[in-house]
């Protein structure tokens, strides 16, 4: 059965949901899954933009077969040639002959990497290009490493629609529901679309800036993402978010503890630095274990506040495998402008906090370590109070 809904009266969408796949790219937890959107005009021509992952090709054929309605299809833009976006062109361009496929020249040349026939069918466009479909005139704005180096997106600039391939996207499938008016974003969305940009494009950040000042010059009215709710009113708000995002500027002043404990006693000492922030006023507080929680979780936490303690055991004379990822997952994506704290333990030979501290000093770019910190031997002590109160005290500091 078709699946489609009206995004404006002649433009409809006909992506398609997946809540069988466990990790987006094979990696990142989606529990909530994920949707890929596809968006089909009925001009004078009719222009499909984008396609969708493999997994979800029949709906979609089936989606376009409903919404043609037994007209030919004369255009596909491909924004994106991700596979998550760009599995489904072949299939499309056999079941439709006639298809002209407009996309930019690197993504063509990703087209045949991938083994995708598009010989004689291919119209290349370039920034700035402009395109009538009939009623609907379009201008193609690249998108470099939005996340792929050949991204674009398409603006219509008869009705203000920006195709915005992956940029304002998020994980989580639509369930129905297809307008940023129609759920409730900050509550149920929010988490799930910063984890999907911190992880997916995070790295890019002065990319996605340099796209940010080009949104900035158009009237956008209705933003039509490859992932997620499509946006129709509050733009600005969404907008504010991928401008921190992409500045690696912190949502909030805050404090997200990482712990790595094997028997318990730094999950403890955790704790207790927990719970002495809050008692300093600094209530905007959160634990997570790293050996059960998602690095993706993690990217996204240090991407919404300002400070981290890295609270750590040492491992076999070297950094808790897990804090080590979390830190080169840290590196890959670019964070910046954070304050670090470190809360070391160790029975014999305390090695974490020397390591992390020249990791984060070495390898990181803006980042602040506060000088103060806490050595644990084995376990915490009432030895180590005054450690930890002078911890405190900095990050409250800190904050101001
Ligand atoms: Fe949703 Fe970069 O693909």
């Amino acid at each position: 059965m078709y699946c489609v809904r009206n995004v404006t009266e002649d433009l409809y969408w006909v992506g398609a949901n997946d809540h069988r796949l466990a990790l987006f790219e094979n990696i990142h937890p989606i529990p909530k899954g994920v949707s890929y959107n596809s968006y089909l005009l009925l001009d004078k021509k009719t222009v499909l933009f984008d396609t969708v992952d493999w997994s979800v090709c029949r709906q979609f054929l089936e989606n376009i077969e409903k919404v043609l309605d037994g007209r030919q299809l004369d255009y596909l833009v491909i924004n994106h040639m991700e596979p998550d976006h760009g599995a489904s062109i072949e299939e499309v361009l056999l079941r439709y002959p006639k298809a002209k496929v407009i996309s930019t020249e690197k993504a063509f040349m990703l087209m045949r990497q991938f083994g995708f026939n598009v010989d004689g069918r291919m119209v290349e466009v370039k920034e700035g290009d402009t395109f009538s479909f009939g009623k609907h005139e379009v201008v193609f704005v690249s998108a470099p490493m939005v996340h792929w180096p050949e991204a674009m997106v398409t603006f219509d600039t008869t009705n203000g629609v920006l195709f915005s391939a992956d940029a304002f996207g998020s994980f989580g499938a639509l369930d129905g529901k297809l307008f940023n008016d129609e759920v409730n974003f900050d509550r149920d969305w929010i988490d799930d679309a910063r984890r999907y940009f911190t992880n997916i494009v995070g790295k890019y950040g002065p990319h996605v800036q340099a796209l940010l000042k080009k949104a900035g010059t158009i009237d956008i009215k209705i933003i039509c993402p490859l992932h997620g709710p499509v946006w129709r009113s509050n733009l600005g708000y969404f907008l504010d978010k991928y401008d921190k995002w992409s500045r690696y500027e912190p949502e909030e002043k805050g404090v997200m503890i990482v712990y790595a404990s094997m028997y318990g006693n730094t999950e403890s000492a955790a704790s207790a630095l927990a719970a002495s922030l809050v008692e300093k006023g600094v209530t905007n507080v959160v634990m997570y274990d790293v050996s059960n929680t998602h690095v993706s979780t993690l990217i996204s936490e240090t991407f919404r506040l300002s400070h981290v303690v890295l609270a750590s055991v040492t491992y076999n004379l070297g950094m808790y495998p897990l804090i080590h990822n979390y830190l080169m997952d840290m590196k890959a994506l670019n964070l910046q402008k954070r304050t670090f704290a470190i809360l070391e333990n160790g029975s014999w030979a305390c090695k974490s906090g020397t390591l992390m501290h020249d990791f984060l000093d070495n390898e990181m770019k803006d980042i602040n370590i506060l000088d103060e910190k806490i050595t644990l031997n084995s376990s915490m002590t009432e030895d180590n109070l005054p450690e930890m109160d002078a911890l405190v005290d900095s990050i409250v500091a800190s904050m101001k």
